[in-house]
């Protein structure tokens, strides 16, 4: 499917890739579109882009479709991939051979396919399409940037991480949206950051920024709207405990907190 500027299928020239027209590929893609970007968008079936065609090709799956996205991606084309997942990608994406490909942490919320997207700090970028696709958010009024270097990267994949493992288990053992978090319980929040810091800073592809906690709250404000909960345990919780464990960090009130909102038996089983 190609649609753009002029219609031209596999012509070898620049297209603004997106693979799942989801929330956040339809926002991108709506967006490019808006720019004047040829876009092309990739479905479940067949190469998810023209393998003659140049430019970023951003994966908008959840992190399950990622090796069936690279799998279908021409081997000329990986490194035109940009990923957009939460949670630690480095390691998958070093074991799928694409360890250079573009990541980008989102800082925006779209909550339903076609809305308004919301966004919260400057959503970051880092790799060979950083710029263009940090670009194109921000031409569409979505702040992005391309992130400084590898440890601004680093931390930013780190404070989304801690972002999400915090507000979503405090959203589900509180019961509360982001924003009655920070008014009701900060202290809770900024402790949390406080004892995951150190397992960001042990671990290879993630860093600890010194204002995290100040980070945290601030995106918490910009999507008070939220209500948060824990998903996704193999790359958010599931990997922050095991990321712990493996680096001899304790994190007894993340645990404590996991067991009041209900995921006791699973943080246990990561020791
Ligand atoms: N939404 C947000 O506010 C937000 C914010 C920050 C980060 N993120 C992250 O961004 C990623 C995308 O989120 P989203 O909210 O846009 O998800 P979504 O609305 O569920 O969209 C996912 C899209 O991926 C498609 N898809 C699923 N498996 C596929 C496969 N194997 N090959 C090709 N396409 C496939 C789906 O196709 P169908 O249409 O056929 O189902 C759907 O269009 C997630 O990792 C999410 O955690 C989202």
């Amino acid at each position: 499917m190609r649609d753009g500027q002029d219609g031209r299928a596999g012509s070898g020239h620049a297209a603004f890739g997106v693979v799942g027209a989801g929330r956040i590929g339809g926002m991108l893609a709506g967006l490019a579109r808006a720019q004047g970007h040829t876009v092309h968008l990739g479905g479940r079936q067949g190469p998810t882009c023209h393998v003659e065609d140049h430019g970023p090709v951003v994966v908008c799956t959840r992190n399950d479709a990622l090796r069936d996205v690279v799998a279908r991606t021409p081997p000329t084309r990986r490194r035109d991939l940009v990923f957009v997942q939460n949670g630690v990608l480095a390691p998958l994406l070093l074991q799928l051979g694409v360890p250079d490909a573009t990541v980008g942490v989102l800082y925006v919320a779209v909550s339903a396919r076609g809305d308004t997207p919301v966004p919260g700090a400057p959503s970051v970028f880092g790799g060979p399409h950083g710029a263009t696709v940090a670009g194109v958010l921000a031409a569409g009024g979505v702040a992005a940037r391309e992130a400084r270097d590898s440890r601004d990267l680093r931390e930013q994949v780190g404070t989304k991480w801690v972002w999400i493992c915090a507000t979503g288990v405090l959203g589900d053992a509180l019961k509360v949206s982001v924003g009655e978090l920070i008014e009701r319980h900060e202290a809770d929040l900024r402790a949390l950051c406080a004892e995951l810091a150190p397992v960001l800073a042990a671990h290879p592809d993630t860093d600890a920024p010194a204002d995290l906690a100040d980070q945290v709250v601030a995106y918490s404000r910009s999507v008070a709207h939220y209500r948060t909960a824990v998903k996704e345990w193999e790359w958010r919780d599931g990997a922050m405990l095991r990321a712990a464990a493996l680096n001899g960090v304790a994190v007894p009130g993340y645990r404590a907190w996991l067991h009041r909102a209900g995921f006791g038996p699973a943080a246990d089983a990561v020791r």
